[in-house]
């Protein structure tokens, strides 16, 4: 099995280049990301990639997988091809080879407010207390707190690849979701006052890329949908 991986090294002049590297599969783990760590430790050290958990929970090893955009962590190595293509995930900058550029889409997350707000706060302070929500608003954010904000589903969807700059994309109008759903939050209106917009949502043409990406198995697209529903039904 050849593993070929994206390499480009800002730092020098190089152009952008594929690097192949054979791997027994017999003395390799049974992950991408597992084959990405024996060639950095085994072959090459300077190949650069995120990794943290390594069982699908913090969203750091988000990246192109022979043509899909996955986590190297929990994609099994299909010993029956004889390559596997490693690229970073598209049409982002590249920091170093397999990391690419996440300011953009983490500055969009705190452009959505994603904590509580309410309006019984005491000059801006919480209560202390608990605030409590039934089993049945509780159930609403099963499919939405999941969430890893690991990128895959915005980097495959071709509106986020044109307007980055002004579409939030899919992982982040998930989120935004998430608290417009919450019971305890009171910011509904203002949520949705904010997202009401020709490119902030808008650019959402229910591609679907985004859920058939997503490596945790949630449905972005379906929660984009829902936001415009909420949006004609409140305002
Ligand atoms: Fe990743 Fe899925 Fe969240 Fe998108 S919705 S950021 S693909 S976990
Ligand atoms: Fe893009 Fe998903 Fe909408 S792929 S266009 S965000 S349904
Ligand atoms: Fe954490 Fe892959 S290393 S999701």
């Amino acid at each position: 099995m050849v593993f070929k991986i994206y390499r480009w090294n800002p730092e020098n002049s190089e152009k952008p280049y594929i690097s192949s590297y054979p791997i027994d599969l017999n003395e390799c783990g049974p992950m991408v990301l597992d084959a990405l760590l024996k060639i950095k430790n085994e072959q090459d050290s300077t190949l650069t990639f995120r990794r943290s958990c390594r069982e699908g929970i913090c969203g750091s090893c988000a990246m192109n997988i022979d043509g899909e955009n996955t986590l190297a962590c929990i994609k099994r190595i299909d010993p029956s091809l004889k390559e596997v293509r490693v690229y970073p995930l598209p049409h982002m900058f590249v920091i170093k080879d397999l990391v690419p550029d996440l300011s953009n889409f983490y500055a969009q997350y705190k452009s959505i407010e994603p904590w509580i707000q309410r309006k019984d706060f005491q000059n801006g302070e919480e209560s202390g207390l608990e605030y409590y929500q039934s089993k049945n608003d509780r159930t609403k954010l099963d499919g939405l707190y999941e969430c890893i904000l690991c990128a895959c589903c915005s980097t495959s969807c071709p509106s986020y690849w044109w307007n980055s700059d002004k579409y939030l994309g899919p992982a982040i109008l998930l989120q935004a979701y998430r608290w417009i759903i919450d019971s305890r939050d009171h910011a509904t209106k203002e949520r949705l006052m904010f997202l009401e917009d020709p490119f902030r949502l808008y650019r959402c043409h229910t591609i679907m890329n985004c859920t058939k990406t997503c490596p945790k198995h949630l449905n972005p697209g379906k929660a984009i949908a829902k936001i415009k529903k909420n949006i004609s039904l409140f305002m």
